[in-house]
């Protein structure tokens, strides 16, 4: 199954969310713990203008401490921006969210009315998973995809909060390309929009450059090899992944390595950094091509 992103689609989305977000008293925007980045809505710093904005930078479980305090540090040097950690099983951190959102808001004096706060993310980030936690009951999911789209959806909250769900609609931060690979490695867009055995391979040079320790011990690679793809011929190797005459099952490598990354067996691993990103959109600014 695809993530659509249709651009007849995207651009009702767009207009529904243009529409709704300057009435809203502060955004919540879920993000990746591992690719704050990649996972962004570009919308948000585009149509929020002085809206402020909680990120929550969720499965922090999954994603490298170092590295996701570096992002707390950078997202929050936006003005009217918090940016917080959680993972799923944290409900007192939770519920400390909607203690921030009326922080946040104080100086608008709407303590004695409803706060009207937009939830937004990527599917598959967690969002509903939130969603429940922050209601104290199963929500029924808003649509990831176009035939199930509901539009929006009001949910009462403590603290006479409401909160407003859109659709968990995949905005295409496809640009650096690099972004289409990171969220495909989390599993975030399919393998049908980008090819399978490719994001495995990006996956491959990314560990071997940034996580070479989490390589070799879990699959036990001494000496490391030099490249990416001779990462996963030697995972074939250890795990015995041969197909007919021998040759290494390189799509049954694929699926272990994304499996197992995305499942923590790797350990703790964020795929980009604020100096990476940083980097990339100097790259992309000069026209040279991208590492
Ligand atoms: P969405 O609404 O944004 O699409 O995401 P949803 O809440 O459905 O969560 C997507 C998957 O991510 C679920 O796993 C969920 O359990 C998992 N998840 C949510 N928050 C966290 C977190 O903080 N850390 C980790 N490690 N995982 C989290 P699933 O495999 O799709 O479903 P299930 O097997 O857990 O039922």
């Amino acid at each position: 199954m695809a993530i659509n992103w249709f651009p007849g689609h995207m651009h009702k989305a767009r207009k529904e969310i243009k529409k709704v977000m300057p009435q809203m008293d502060l955004i919540i925007e879920v993000l990746d713990a591992r690719i704050p980045f990649s996972s962004e809505n570009p919308l948000v710093p585009a149509l929020r203008q002085n809206t402020p904005v909680i990120k929550v930078l969720n499965k922090r479980d999954l994603a490298d401490p170092a590295v996701t305090a570096q992002w707390q540090a950078s997202l929050e040097r936006d003005k009217g921006v918090r940016a917080i950690t959680l993972d799923h099983q944290h409900r007192d951190e939770a519920m400390a969210i909607l203690k921030l959102a009326r922080e946040m808001t104080a100086h608008r004096n709407l303590e004695r009315s409803a706060l009207r706060v937009m939830i937004l993310g990527i599917p598959n980030v967690g969002k509903s998973t939130l969603i429940n936690t922050l209601a104290g009951r199963t929500i029924a999911k808003t649509g990831n995809e176009p035939a199930v789209t509901r539009a929006q959806q009001i949910i009462k909250l403590p603290d006479n909060v409401l909160l407003y769900d859109t659709p968990g609609f995949l905005w295409p931060k496809l640009s650096p390309e690099a972004c289409g690979y990171r969220l495909a490695v989390t599993g975030a867009i399919r393998a049908a929009v980008i090819e399978f055995d490719d994001v495995a391979l990006f996956a491959a040079e990314y560990l071997l450059q940034a996580y070479p320790e989490a390589l070799r011990d879990r699959y036990d690679l001494d000496p490391l090899p030099a490249d990416g793809l001779g990462v996963m011929d030697a995972i074939a190797a250890r795990r015995n992944f041969y197909g007919r005459g021998g040759v290494p099952d390189l799509h049954k490598v694929a699926e272990v390595l994304l499996n197992e990354l995305r499942a923590g067996k790797l350990g703790r691993i964020s795929l980009e950094t604020p100096a990476m990103v940083a980097r990339e959109a100097q790259q992309a600014l000069a026209g040279s091509p991208q590492a």
